[in-house]
């Protein structure tokens, strides 16, 4: 693609109770966010690249940061062409947390205090009862790896902190050089990262559109 656009969703219940995983919806700051996005997106991308994509979880809280992005249809060389036609991904979907999805750090820690130690000891191996652990999720998006690279526009992607610290991980290797760092990458929330691919990785920019 020419550009990778990556944003976490706005802020969801969850986040506010500080549960993980889920499947809540947006707060109304969440909101706030879903429309700045969209102003900018607007302003920034799809006036000169209306075939830009836009890729989301299968999860509510992505699906709605992404709602306002408009997608009518146009005519471009004399086809109709539906703008940012949003694409739902599985592959795209939080880290799976098994047995302790819906749950804070705190609960978990009190529930379970062997598996909460062993997590914090190896973050990238450590997996789930029942759930994933980092090295699944950066299998699980080798599919989305490959289908960027399929990419000749901009694809803009609304995801989860997990997966998007794994997506930066693989497509900054000029700057991530090990993954055990790729767990611990910082995934503000109302940011958009600005990735341009060269030939040896990609550079980035952050910009914060919400406070
Ligand atoms: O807290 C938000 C969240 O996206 C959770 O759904 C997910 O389990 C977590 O972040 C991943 O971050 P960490 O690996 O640091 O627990």
């Amino acid at each position: 693609p020419k550009m990778i656009y990556l944003t976490r969703h706005g802020q969801s219940e969850y986040n506010l109770t500080q549960k993980i995983g889920g499947d809540s919806s947006l707060t109304a700051h969440g909101e706030e966010y879903a429309t700045a996005l969209a102003a900018w997106v607007h302003k920034n991308i799809l006036v000169d690249n209306p075939r830009a994509r836009l890729w989301t979880s299968t999860l509510k809280r992505t699906i709605e940061t992404g709602k306002h992005i408009r997608h009518d249809e146009i005519m471009l060389d004399g086809q109709p062409w539906i703008v940012m036609r949003p694409r739902e991904w599985h592959a795209l979907d939080e880290i799976h947390a098994g047995i302790f999805d819906g749950m804070t750090y705190a609960e978990i820690e009190a529930a379970d205090p062997e598996e909460f130690a062993m997590r914090k000891k190896d973050k990238l191996g450590y997996r789930y009862p029942r759930g994933e652990s980092y090295l699944d999720v950066f299998q699980r998006l080798d599919t989305i790896i490959h289908e960027l690279e399929r990419q000749r526009d901009h694809v803009l992607i609304i995801a989860h902190q997990g997966i998007l610290r794994i997506l930066l991980g693989y497509l900054m290797w000029n700057e991530v050089k090990d993954r055990e760092e790729c767990p611990h990458i910082s995934i503000p929330l109302n940011t958009i990262k600005c990735l341009k691919p060269h030939a040896y990785g990609c550079t980035c920019d952050s910009l914060c559109l919400l406070k």
